[in-house]
C-alpha cells in the first residue's frame, strides 16, 4: 500500500471536523484509545466481506439500519434489545417472505459522529457551534456542551464494547432462537396491523419447525436455527478515533478499523484526494460510500479506484440517498457508468437522507411513502439495468416513536409531537421499519420468481 499509514489521512484536506481546544488532552486521549482492546476482530470482518461478496452476486440481501445518531443518554438494554428485535424480524420477514438469505449489519456500537449542513446553529439570535454528535460535544443549547470534548472518545469507545457485549449475547445466547420468533414482536405492535401480518408470518415458521424437527433438523444439530450474526456499521467521520482504534491484524499482516466490521463514508466527506478517502484506503474492512445526487461520476470512479485496487467483490457498498424525486434521473447513469467499468459494487438504497422535510409545525421528517416510492424506483431501476439491488440502509428505532409521518398507523405531522425523540434525524418507528421489510420482501421474491 503506497504511503499509507494510519496517520497519512493528517497530510490531507479535511471537512466535517471539530476543533478541540485542548490539544494536550486530544493527544493524551488519543494515547489511551491506542492500547484499549479493539471491538471487533479481523476474522469476524473477513467473513462479513465474504458474505457482501455472496450479496454483490444477488445470492443475499444486506439490511443495515440503527439510530442516526446513538446518544449517551438513550443508551441502556431496552433500546439495545428492542432494536436487535426489530432487526430479526424485518430479518426474518425478508428470509421467509423474499426468499433470500439476510447480511445483517446494525448502525449501532460506534454511530456516535455527526456531519452537519452547518458549522454553527441560531436560536433567537444566539449563535453556537453545532451539535456533531455524543462523541464530539453536547446536544445542549449552550456555550460550555457545544465545545468538543476528547474524553467523549473514551466514553464512546465504553459504550460501543457494552453494545457490542450484548448484541453477541443476544445472537448466540437464545433472543435469536427461531423457536423464540413470536417473542420478538414487541409489546406495543402487538394490536397493530404490521403486527398481526407479522403473527401470521410467525405462525408459519413455527409450523415449518415443527414440520423440520420430524425429519430431524433441530436446534440442537444446526446450530441456525438457534443462533445469528449481527455485524456493526457507522460512518468513519471522526478520524482521530477511527485511526486510534486501527490495529494490525497477526494473522494476516493487513490493517483493519477494529471501531466496527463496517464503515462507511459520508455524501459529505467522499472527495478522492481528502482524508476520509486517504484513511480507508488502508484499512481491509469493507467500506460504505454515500452517493447523493451531487455525485460526480467520474470522482467517484476515481473513489472506487483508490478504495478498491484490486476491485474486490465484497469491499465496496455504494448506499444511493438520492430522494424519491430525484432517483430516477440521477441514478441510471451512475449505475450504467460504474457498470461499464466493471466495477464489483453492492448497491443499497439509502430511501432517509434524500427525503428529509421540514412540517409547518417545524419538525424535521420524512414522509414514509416517499421511502417507500425511493426503495421501489431502487429495484426497479436494477431490474432494468440487468444489476442487483443488494440491499437498504434504515435509520430506525425499536421503540414507538413518532419521527416519520405516514406509515400504516397514519402518523401526522401534528402527531409528530407526541414522540419525537431522535438526536439527529427522523427515524422509521418499529412498525413502519416492519411495513418496509413486507414491501422489500415482496421485490425480492419477484426477484426470486424471475430467476
Ligand atoms: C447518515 O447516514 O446519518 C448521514 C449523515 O448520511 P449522508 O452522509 O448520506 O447525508
Ligand atoms: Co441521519
Amino acid at each position: 500500500m503506497d504511503n499509507w499509514s494510519r496517520t497519512s489521512w493528517r497530510d490531507k484536506p479535511i471537512k466535517q471536523q471539530p476543533l478541540y481546544p485542548n490539544k494536550e488532552k486530544l493527544k493524551k486521549v488519543e494515547t489511551e484509545l491506542n492500547k484499549v482492546p479493539p471491538l471487533v476482530f479481523a476474522g469476524e470482518v473477513r467473513n462479513l466481506t465474504k458474505s457482501l461478496a455472496e450479496v454483490t452476486k444477488g445470492k443475499a440481501f444486506l439490511l443495515q439500519g440503527g439510530d442516526c445518531a446513538e446518544s449517551f443518554a438513550e443508551f441502556g438494554a431496552v433500546n439495545i434489545r428492542d432494536m436487535f428485535k426489530v432487526i430479526l424480524q424485518m430479518a426474518v420477514v425478508l428470509t421467509f417472505a423474499g426468499g433470500c438469505p439476510i447480511v445483517k449489519v446494525g448502525r449501532m456500537g460506534g454511530q456516535f459522529a455527526k456531519p452537519r449542513s452547518s458549522d454553527f446553529e441560531e436560536i433567537d439570535g444566539v449563535k453556537l457551534p453545532s451539535y456533531r454528535g455524543d462523541i464530539i460535544n453536547g446536544i445542549a443549547f449552550e456555550e460550555k456542551a457545544r465545545i468538543p470534548e476528547p474524553k467523549r472518545m473514551l466514553k464512546a469507545y465504553n459504550q460501543s464494547a457494552a453494545t457490542m457485549n450484548l448484541l453477541r449475547a443476544f445472537a448466540r445466547g437464545g433472543l435469536a432462537d427461531l423457536r423464540e420468533v413470536h417473542k420478538w414482536n414487541l409489546g406495543f405492535m402487538q394490536n397493530s396491523m404490521l403486527g398481526e401480518r407479522y403473527e401470521n408470518l410467525a405462525e408459519q415458521i413455527t409450523q415449518t419447525l415443527a414440520f423440520m424437527e420430524a425429519c430431524g433438523i433441530t436446534s440442537a444439530n444446526t446450530p441456525m436455527l438457534h443462533e445469528t450474526e449481527i455485524y456493526t456499521s457507522h460512518e468513519a467521520l471522526l478520524l482521530n478515533y477511527e485511526e486510534a482504534l486501527t490495529r494490525k491484524d497477526s494473522l494476516t499482516g493487513d490493517w483493519y478499523d477494529c471501531s466496527a466490521h463496517l464503515l462507511w463514508i459520508g455524501d459529505r466527506t467522499r472527495g478522492a484526494n481528502d482524508a476520509h478517502v486517504e484513511f480507508l484506503r488502508g484499512v481491509h474492512n469493507p467500506i460504505g460510500i454515500k452517493a447523493g445526487p451531487s455525485t460526480d461520476v467520474n470522482e467517484l470512479l476515481r473513489v472506487l479506484e483508490i478504495l478498491n485496487p484490486q476491485n474486490t467483490q465484497g469491499r465496496i457498498n455504494i448506499i444511493v440517498r438520492m430522494g424519491h424525486d430525484k432517483i430516477k434521473s440521477f441514478f441510471p447513469p451512475l449505475l450504467q457508468a460504474i457498470k461499464k467499468e466493471g466495477r464489483e459494487v453492492l448497491w443499497s438504497i439509502d430511501p432517509m437522507h434524500g427525503n428529509t422535510i421540514k412540517t409547518s409545525n417545524n419538525y424535521k421528517t420524512r414522509a414514509f411513502d416517499s421511502i417507500l416510492s425511493e426503495v421501489n424506483s431502487f429495484f426497479e431501476i436494477h431490474q432494468s439495468e440487468g444489476t442487483y439491488a443488494g440491499g437498504v440502509h434504515l435509520e430506525m428505532t425499536g421503540q414507538n416513536v413518532t419521527e416519520c409521518v405516514g406509515g400504516a398507523k397514519a402518523i401526522t405531522e401534528k402527531g409528530l409531537e407526541s414522540r419525537y425523540e431522535t438526536m439527529c434525524d427522523p427515524r422509521l418507528n418499529a412498525d413502519q421499519a416492519l411495513e418496509l421489510a413486507f414491501l422489500i420482501a415482496d421485490n425480492l421474491k419477484k426477484r426470486v420468481k424471475r430467476g
